[in-house]
């Protein structure tokens, strides 16, 4: 009896949702800081916002008039949410808008609304809120229903001094100085929404944007990465294309990314719901998310033969997990509420690009907010953060940190026919010097404590934060914003071993002090 209530005691604490299930041995885990690996470039943690359901009105613009708190139209609270997250990069206007994104009618005094578009938050609403919030602007162009010159005359209008009739036009519409692109897209989707290409064409229409459309405010120090597109999953006729011509490029163009786009599905279309869910498809859901790591080993493969120097990077500009549209809304619309799974399949994610940040570079999950796996959702003057957001917040010292290797034997955890491994673990060192570790237990029934043997890092303890749910289908509500958030956790180090236990279905992050 005594060691029953003592079991629900330990259940309560951790919130597990299911019975506990007798201690494990813990995992033996070597983390060895000595051994460096790449750095994992803070555009991993890019974030992807479309002008598609209320990504973008309603989510950030809500007008100058509005009575929720806004600068300049774009909302307060969701601007400082954002800042929190260190937000390196956000990917704009699209996705397939893009590809029938006109620029001229979303500039001036004068908006030109088209279908289902009112263009009221174009070009220069976008760049204040990237100054906003503090990000760097990833804009993709109109590469399958506009020309190479209505993309270069926009990037005229963004980037030229008032030197260009462009430029002027843009300091009459409120900015005199030039606004910088980091990171141009040349086209999205080109194989399917953004024009149905085949590679060949699409590499020839490339080549064109890629010549033709230049920053004028971009200089050596920060020079504009071009990002041609990819491939979705496991078709690999673009990266064979693109990086093939890459490979025989002349002086007239260049690219300096590949886009990789990868959702988490459980299968297609999506189907998966978003909330009620039970373990097995929670399941489902992180075994398919695991395929990213295919994904990347495979386009890595092919673009390795064409570029081993590792100049272009792979660019994942649309990943995270697409489910069954929320029942009730616009299916076009792409709303879907965010649970503890998504947490989980968040961590997984990150740790496959920290484990590829060689080759991996840039990546933006899709997408902020409003649509498919958001960071935050809004409903008129309400806000709430996702537990997607909270692992985004807990991995923020891992942005441009060094990757540290870890060696151990993850395990297996088996539901439902489904065999998953136990946990997942990454490491990185800041650039203060300060050690990072992020566990993931996929386990959804029971803790798992890690045993971390430490090698070229002293330390006598770490502090961090646990992300842990009462289910994994636990989701925040506006009602109910803060039923998964984040909790302090600390450890000790004892004879140069961390222990390190973690909730059923968990992300931690903790600093080695
Ligand atoms: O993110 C939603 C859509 O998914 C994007 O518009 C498109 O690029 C992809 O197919």
């Amino acid at each position: 009896m005594r060691l029953l209530i003592s079991a629900a005691a330990i259940a309560a604490a951790l919130m597990l949702p299911f019975a506990v299930h007798a201690a494990d041995a813990p995992v033996q885990v070597t983390l060895d800081a000595s051994k460096p690996g790449a750095v994992i470039d803070r555009h991993l943690f890019g974030q992807f916002a479309e002008h598609l359901g209320s990504g973008i009105y309603g989510g950030i613009w809500v007008g100058k008039d509005s009575k929720i708190p806004n600068t300049r139209g774009i909302r307060n609270d969701v601007v400082a949410a954002l800042k929190a997250l260190k937000v390196p990069n956000v990917r704009w206007p699209g996705g397939c808008f893009a590809d029938q994104y006109n620029w001229r009618r979303g500039v001036g005094p004068e908006r030109k609304p088209a279908v289902g578009e009112p263009n009221t938050f174009g070009t220069d609403e976008f760049m204040d809120f990237a100054d906003q919030i503090g990000t760097e602007a990833y804009l993709s162009v109109n590469l399958g229903s506009g020309t190479a010159m209505d993309a270069a005359e926009w990037l005229e209008y963004m980037t030229s001094s008032t030197d260009s009739a462009l430029g002027v036009e843009r300091a009459k519409n409120g900015h005199p100085e030039p606004y910088q692109v980091a990171i141009l897209g040349l086209g999205n989707e080109s194989w399917d929404c953004g024009g149905a290409m085949s590679a060949d064409f699409y590499v020839n229409e490339m080549k064109r944007f890629s010549h033709f459309i230049r920053s004028y405010s971009a200089t050596s120090n920060q020079p504009m990465k071009r990002v041609a597109v990819g491939p979705s999953g496991a078709d690999t006729s673009y990266t064979e294309a693109v990086m093939k011509a890459w490979n025989g490029r002349s002086w007239s163009w260049d690219i300096e990314g590949l886009s990789l786009h990868f959702y988490a599905t459980g299968g297609w279309p999506p189907h998966m719901s978003d909330i009620g869910f039970d373990e097995k498809d929670y399941a489902v859901l992180l075994k398919d998310s695991l395929r990213l790591d295919d994904a990347i080993k495979t386009h890595s493969a092919i673009m390795d033969k064409y570029d081993p120097e590792k100049k272009v990077a792979l660019v994942v500009d649309e990943w995270g997990t697409w489910l069954a549209p929320t029942p009730g809304s616009d299916p076009g619309f792409l709303v879907q509420q965010n649970s503890q799974r998504d947490a989980v399949v968040a961590a997984l994610g990150i740790n496959i690009f920290a484990r590829h940040a060689d080759r991996v570079r840039m990546a933006n999950i899709a997408q902020m907010i409003n649509v498919l796996q958001a960071m935050i959702l809004t409903n008129e003057d309400k806000m709430l953060l996702t537990p997607t957001y909270h692992v985004f917040h807990m991995y923020v010292p891992f942005q441009d940190a060094t990757f540290v290797p870890l060696t151990f034997d993850a395990g297996t955890y088996t539901t439902d026919g489904i065999t998953l491994p136990r946990v997942d673990a990454v490491a990185a060192k800041d650039k203060a010097g300060k050690v990072w570790i992020a566990v993931t237990n996929l386990d959804a029934k029971s803790p798992v404590t890690l045993s971390v043997s430490l090698a070229g890092v002293k330390a006598t303890k770490a502090s961090g934060q646990t992300l842990s749910a009462p289910k994994v289908d636990s989701v925040n509500t506006f009602d109910a914003p803060d039923t998964v958030a984040p909790k302090a956790l600390s450890a000790k180090v004892a004879d140069g071993k961390l222990n390190i236990t973690v909730a059923p279905a968990s992300v931690a992050v903790l600093g080695l002090e």
